[in-house]
């Protein structure tokens, strides 16, 4: 493959290591036991591990939280509505190959030179094992996971214009997510594993918060925490506040020097939790979440 060049999205800096089963969460992001077991079957069985959640369950978060703690490069493939399973293989650069051969540059026979490595490509072609996350693969057609299967069964893709097949040296540890936007294909299903994310409970969240800001008073977060789980008890809320969001207001509230007693008297920075006007009105209505 000539084109192998493209760096990595982001890349560990600690060495690699044996990776058969050694996920153990790290510092910064706080897995729950059964988190770690499903990713660490995911890595034995060398089969994707498909993870569902609702936005700002550390989905995403999860896949640097392995690469890092596995001393691997994280390759990132971010699905839009418009991408196609082709992208993550390679892309056949024909317009490079037009213009070379319109200004006579280089050998246009040489169509290696005009493959370009997607990201999946890349890691297949990699010295060392690598964590790849494909993120969000409910925002693609539903066609996009059927036209993986073959490719993420064998770890392997053929290039017709090279006549070539692209194995991976290495199975990457492949960690694919949903916000569960549409279902995706049964066959798809069929050759992950799955693991659902659930919103975490009081004890987790405080343990999440603590990663992130840490030594709050235990009063503010007293606080914090009741109006925050009495607003996504709130019936007929349109979006319920997700844990980042929470990491945002107390941040806020912290930085602006907002009282526990203010917290709770008043709804301070309500719009760092809630993005439409009727759940702010509703917010305001309900006397559990009003204080
Ligand atoms: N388990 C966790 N450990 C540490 N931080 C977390 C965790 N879950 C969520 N977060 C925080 O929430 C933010 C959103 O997480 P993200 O991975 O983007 O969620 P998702 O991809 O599920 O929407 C993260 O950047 C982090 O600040
Ligand atoms: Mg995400």
């Amino acid at each position: 493959m000539s084109d192998t060049s493209s760096s990595p999205s982001s890349a560990a800096t600690t060495p690699a290591s044996s990776a058969v089963g050694s996920f153990s969460g790290s510092q910064r992001y706080i897995a729950d036991e059964s988190l770690l077991a499903d990713v660490n079957a995911a890595v034995v069985l060398g089969r994707p591990l498909l993870v569902k959640g609702e936005p700002g369950t550390g989905k995403t978060m999860l896949a640097s939280a392995v690469a890092e703690a596995l001393g691997m490069p994280l390759r990132i493939w971010s699905i839009k509505s418009t991408t196609k399973a082709i992208d993550g293989l390679y892309h056949y650069d024909v317009v490079q190959r037009l213009n070379d051969a319109r200004f006579g540059e280089g050998d246009t026979k040489d169509l290696r030179r005009y493959i370009r490595l997607g990201v999946l490509g890349q890691a297949f072609s990699a010295e060392r094992q690598e964590v790849v996350l494909i993120d969000e693969i409910d925002k693609a057609d539903l066609e996009f996971p059927n036209d993986l299967l073959r490719e993420l069964d064998e770890m392997a893709f053929h290039i017709p214009e090279l006549d070539e097949t692209v194995r991976a040296k290495h199975r990457p540890i492949l960690i694919i997510t949903s916000n569960a936007e549409k279902e995706l294909p049964d066959a798809f299903l069929r050759r992950c594993l799955f693991h659902f994310i659930a919103f975490p409970d009081k004890d987790r969240m405080r343990r999440i918060v603590d990663v992130h800001l840490p030594g709050l008073p235990e009063r503010m977060l007293d606080v914090a925490f009741t109006k925050f789980y009495a607003l996504r008890r709130q019936d007929g809320l349109r979006k319920k506040p997700s844990t980042s969001e929470l990491v945002d207001w107390l941040t806020v509230l912290v930085r602006m020097g907002v009282s526990p007693e203010d917290v709770t008297a008043r709804f301070p920075f309500a719009g760092v939790l809630l993005k439409q006007e009727q759940d702010l009105e509703a917010a305001r209505r309900s006397p559990g979440t009003r204080g």
